[in-house]
């Protein structure tokens, strides 16, 4: 029968102290003013790579070698942190709404019979993300929804927008925005009843995460389900373009708006007897809203008018809480991560990181007492993404999740060094006090201020993360351990938008274009440390190696063989 026990390895002791460093959007790309990485002083990632071949490799953080439909996928954190933690490829979420689309297989689903119930008397719903960036949602995808929806018998469609800015260009909403409406158009004229509703900007409205801010949620609730918002526009287009212009919000921060028709009145409040689907694929900024459209008791926020709909997300976005109970189409199922496997053997975890937005979280051992422990949330980043979308313990005598409130309420480019030095101290106390095999932590810097598309702020950012990688790596001097360093995907290593030819490319008016999303590039990886066995190197044979080897190079490091259907190692020892 299966067995949780790892073999031995043949080759690498037990009992290391391994610290398992990933920098947040750090990703490998020609040195040049755009690099914010390259312009940083970043001393101790420069000394990595002059280890390689041996000590430092790239490894592929974008497209297939992550589980996305194709090699034009950039890199995200989602499914970076799938890969490293799962050590396996899997079919992501924007893989599977693709095939369940193709195949049609999405509408004979439990969960789109449940929506269809309506549609004889009320309203089918949209909302969720506009745009092609691909790290959420689709704009190809919802337009097949819309074509299916709407050939299955909805005769009258809302779709709530929120305009993106952050895995596509600033600027590019407008686009989007002409796009649907071509399509909206195309569906009035077959009789369909089908507008834009409301909209505002994803981090302004709506797509908050890990509860950090419900009135993002709540904003977008009273113009989505109450019909109310700060602005009231004939069009989306007028929408967009207005407030963009004034009061010079960009894509990423719109104030929420609603359509109104000729007398002043919404045209798509959500009410009783209407359907709503929720598109977006990823989890971790939809879980808020569905939690409000979903839950009988409910105390976020006053919702005013809770309207009885029959809802679905796009997929299931945690299965833990089976939240939402209705959807389209399944989640990949990850199983037998190495976080799990490594715990079974006795390996004791230590991870910490900041969320993507403002929280750090700490996985330690119940004898360690950190002092800080806030509410909010019930998973994070590195708990959830990383041990294959579970926010359960696996081992709970084991461990602990504690998180620490970062700054809240601004955007990162003020404060760039973020948590970056707390992180690195917590990390360095956890190393020195020796009760860990592994110290887990994610520094955040580059990702987060990269998105703010502010290149002098991001060099600040580089910097940091580079600082607090130094301290780590003291630590694990210190104690003889080993360290890996890798990254979940690009972004600060480029922050301009390219031609094919890989020239920066200028709009109308002669300006480059801030590029303010993640990248394709590949991402370093080194290793070393005193406590690393003489003769371990990185083999040359695997040269396509992506994320989702990393999680049996770890084992090996760890003194376990991986199990048989994880991805390959990226090391090897040599006869000295
Ligand atoms: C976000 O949600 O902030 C971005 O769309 C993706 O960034 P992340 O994958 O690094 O979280
Ligand atoms: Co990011």
């Amino acid at each position: 029968g299966f067995s949780w026990k790892l073999a031995d390895h043949p080759k690498l002791p037990k009992g290391k102290t391994i610290a398992m460093i990933v920098l947040d959007g750090w990703g490998e790309a020609n040195p040049d003013q755009y690099n914010c990485i390259h312009v940083a002083q970043t001393p101790t990632m420069d000394s990595l790579k002059e280890g390689a071949p041996e000590k430092w490799r790239l490894v592929r953080a974008h497209g297939k070698a992550v589980g996305l439909p194709t090699e034009d996928d950039m890199g995200n954190s989602e499914v970076g942190h799938n890969a490293l933690g799962a050590g396996r490829i899997y079919a992501q979420g924007a893989k599977l709404v693709d095939l369940a689309l193709e195949s049609g297989k999405i509408y004979d689903g439990e969960g789109f019979k449940y929506i269809k119930e309506c549609f004889n008397i009320g309203t089918l719903h949209l909302i969720g993300l506009l745009s092609d960036g691909g790290v959420h949602s689709r704009l190809d995808q919802l337009q097949l929804l819309l074509k299916g929806a709407s050939e299955r018998g909805a005769k009258r469609i809302r779709v709530h927008i929120l305009t993106d800015g952050r895995d596509v260009l600033d600027g590019s909403s407008v686009g989007f925005v002409e796009t649907l409406e071509e399509d909206l158009k195309a569906l009035r004229a077959k009789g369909i009843d089908a507008q834009i509703a409301s909209g505002g900007g994803r981090m302004y409205v709506t797509m908050d995460r890990y509860e950090n801010d419900w009135s993002v949620v709540k904003r977008g609730w009273d113009a989505q389900v109450l019909g109310e918002a700060p602005y009231k526009f004939k069009s989306a287009i007028e929408a967009v373009t207005t407030l963009r212009a004034e009061p010079k919000a960009n894509d990423q921060y719109l104030p929420p708006f609603v359509i109104v028709d000729d007398s002043g009145k919404p045209v798509g409040p959500i009410v009783d007897g209407d359907s709503v689907v929720t598109i977006n694929f990823r989890a971790d900024r939809m879980t808020m809203l569905a939690k409000a459209l979903e839950y009988e008791d409910f105390d976020k926020f006053d919702r005013v008018r809770v309207p009885k709909i029959k809802y679905a997300g796009m997929l299931q976005y945690d299965g833990e809480l089976k939240l939402p109970n209705k959807y389209l189409v399944s989640p990949p199922e990850i199983e037998r991560t190495s976080g799990e496997y490594l715990v079974h053997n006795g390996v004791r975890t230590f991870a910490c990181r900041v969320n993507s937005k403002h929280l750090i979280f700490c996985r330690v051992l119940p004898n360690n007492h950190l002092l800080f422990n806030s509410e909010t949330v019930k998973f994070g980043h590195v708990t959830f993404f990383w041990n294959g979308n579970r926010s359960g313990y696996f081992k709970e005598e084991m461990e602990e999740y504690v998180e620490i409130p970062s700054d809240s309420g601004i955007t990162f480019n003020v404060q760039p060094k973020m948590k970056a030095l707390e992180i690195g101290e917590k990390a360095r106390d956890a190393i020195l006090s020796r009760k860990f095999d592994q110290v887990r932590v994610n520094i955040p810097n580059s990702d987060m201020v990269g998105h703010t598309g502010d290149i002098d702020a991001t060099v600040v950012a580089c910097k940091a993360a580079d600082e607090a990688v130094k301290m780590i790596l003291d630590a694990i001097e210190q104690v003889g351990g080993i360290y890996v360093v890798t990254a979940d995907h690009g972004n600060a290593e480029d922050m301009v938008k390219r031609n094919k030819k890989g020239e920066p490319l200028l709009d109308k008016a002669g300006k480059i274009q801030i590029l303010t999303s993640h990248t394709l590039q590949p991402v370093p990886i080194a290793i070393g440390g005193p406590g690393l066995t003489p003769g371990v190197r990185f083999r040359n044979d695997v040269p396509e190696g992506g994320l989702a080897n990393v999680a049996a190079t770890v084992m090996n490091l760890h003194g376990y063989e991986a199990p048989s259907d994880y991805e390959t190692t990226l090391i090897e020892v040599a006869d000295n």
